[in-house]
């Protein structure tokens, strides 16, 4: 799967334009793989512009709940509107929302029980990689927003580590690969029915350096945030997914 997350950017004739560049280039027998996150402002502008296609539209965020929380989203509206996945946890949220992941674990709750995709988004900053403190604290987000729950396939991991966000820089593809393995393992053993869940790498992924991840055997696809607001390139990462994935 190969998801775009748009953050707070877009318009409705830069989403109009973008749609027309993005089909006109992307190779559509893929498109039931790909998941578009726009605001949630643009949510269904986005939705009409894909209705004749697979492409998933989804949201970056959800609440735990609705009713009186001025400004939220409840996973409830957002399954009324067929959205088809949330992105939960990412690191922005973490840190200018201050989220936890008590209260992360509560939103893939939220989105699990109304039947959509939750992609659970973990990381490490980059004092913690430096430290060799990557898989210790990933293990910590897995297991202290997951471990409580009843997990199956609408729950997908992406890996992203924090300075590789928007920075230019990558971690080494092969060490990605091992750092999915392990994420793969510690869901398992964190779920009562050893569930293996999917897991994306993001941090940084443009049309030049897609082939090396999707080379590798534990990276199911990509999280993709600056280089997915420009239609030719991230037709070009998914057109590239589709090759090396054989799909
Ligand atoms: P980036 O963002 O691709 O711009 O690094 C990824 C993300 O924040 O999900």
């Amino acid at each position: 799967m190969i998801v775009a997350n748009w953050k707070a950017n877009g318009d409705t004739q830069k989403n109009y334009q973008w749609f027309k560049t993005f089909h006109s280039l992307v190779d559509t027998k893929v498109l039931s793989c790909v998941g578009i996150s726009p605001s949630h402002i643009h949510f269904h502008q986005l939705k009409t512009l894909f209705q004749k296609t697979d492409v998933m539209i989804g949201v970056q965020d959800i609440d735990i709940e609705g009713g009186a929380r001025t400004g939220s989203i409840s996973a409830s509206m957002a399954s009324h509107e067929d959205c088809s996945f949330s992105l939960v946890g990412h690191s922005e949220r973490r840190d200018f929302f201050n989220e936890d992941n008590e209260l992360i674990g509560k939103k893939i709750h939220s989105v699990l029980q109304h039947n959509f995709k939750a992609i659970l988004c973990i990381g490490e900053t980059l004092e913690e990689h430096k430290l060799g403190k990557t898989k210790e604290k990933l293990k910590s987000q897995i297991t202290d927003s997951i471990s409580k729950l009843n997990i199956d396939e609408k729950l997908i991991i992406a890996y992203e580590p924090i300075w590789a966000i928007g920075s230019g820089k990558t971690p080494d593809p092969k060490e990605v690969n091992s750092i999915h393995e392990f994420i793969k393992d510690v869901v398992q053993s964190a779920t009562a029915n050893n569930f293996e869940p999917k897991v994306l790498y993001g941090g940084s992924v443009n049309d030049h350096n897609a082939a090396e991840f999707f080379n590798k055997e534990y990276i199911d696809g990509a999280l993709v945030g600056g280089a997915s607001l420009d239609a030719d390139i991230f037709a070009n990462i998914v057109n590239t997914y589709r090759r090396l994935k054989k799909i």
